[in-house]
């Protein structure tokens, strides 16, 4: 017998997590998807919320692309890396574990309470995967970090965009001090595309706004000396393995975007920075 639907009950900031979620379910119903995702199309299918608000938004594609470059880069670490741990800040619904899991890796997915809650119902801890409850800004979530083995990849995806840049800046003194030799992959949205949030066809949607204003992330280098910034790339310069991946179809919607709408494009860029040890 079918279950019946329950509604997420979450937090404005928290409720962002069912964009990238509904993105990796979409793309798994199509025929040549980029990527296949069935957990996402079974907790989308169990949640009683109006996803349909979101159909037809091309930021979805965009969020599945960001979604596979962040694995690439989890990837490239854990091949270099394959007993180090894997820590996903504002993990969401997210289900990279599940992709990259290389049966050996130490995995936490951090986010704020009421996501847990939620993501205890669809998922299980294991002797190598937990899940943790607390907030990025607060420095005890580095303590269980310390316990795994390193070195440690820390990735925030779709998450520090929304915080203050002065809280941006407390987490990255915290990595700094708690986890040298970390490397951590999070996306800069520039002044522009922040100001024009209201018009943006998914985030329009929801009532959370973007509040970290970026518009060269290599600025963040200054903030404390020890960060470097490993890699940077966007949506009109994706790394070639990644973009010899996608399909034509999609390849082609992405050199088209680049020429309609190359300004645009490059307000939000992909970003893998190095805390020296
Ligand atoms: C757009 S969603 C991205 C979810 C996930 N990273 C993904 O790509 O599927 C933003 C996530 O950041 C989380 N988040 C926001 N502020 C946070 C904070 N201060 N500490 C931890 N997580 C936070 C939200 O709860 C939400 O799950």
């Amino acid at each position: 017998m079918q279950q019946p639907k329950r509604p997420p009950q979450l937090g404005e900031v928290q409720e962002t997590l069912l964009i990238p979620l509904y993105a990796r379910a979409v793309e798994t119903r199509k025929r040549h998807g980029m990527l296949t995702d069935p957990r996402a199309v079974e907790m989308v299918d169990a949640l009683d919320y109006d996803f349909a608000r979101f159909d037809g938004a091309t930021s979805l594609l965009g969020a599945n692309l960001r979604t596979l470059l962040f694995d690439t880069w989890t990837r490239d670490f854990l091949a270099r890396h394959p007993t180090g741990t894997v820590v996903e800040i504002g993990t969401g619904l997210n289900t990279r574990f599940e992709r990259l899991d290389n049966g050996t890796v130490h995995w936490i997915d951090l986010d704020l309470p009421d996501v847990i809650k939620l993501r205890h119902t669809f998922f299980e801890d294991t002797d190598r995967r937990r899940m943790l409850a607390a907030s990025v800004t607060d420095p005890t979530w580095t303590d269980e970090v310390r316990k795994l083995p390193g070195p440690y990849f820390l990735v925030a995806e779709a998450v520090l965009i929304y915080l203050d840049e002065e809280q941006v800046r407390a987490v990255f003194d915290l990595i700094s001090e708690r986890l040298p030799g970390a490397l951590l992959a999070l996306e800069t949205a520039a002044a522009r595309m922040v100001e024009q949030q209201d018009s943006h066809d998914v985030l329009g949607k929801v009532t959370a706004r973007m509040r970290w204003r970026c518009d060269d992330p290599k600025t963040v280098e200054h903030w404390r000396t020890g960060i470097q910034l490993a890699d940077s790339c966007t949506f009109t310069h994706l790394p070639t393995p990644m973009a010899r991946h996608l399909s034509l179809t999609y390849r082609l919607m992405l050199r088209t975007a680049t020429l309609l709408k190359r300004r645009d494009m490059e307000a939000y860029r992909f970003n893998l920075f190095r805390f020296s040890g």
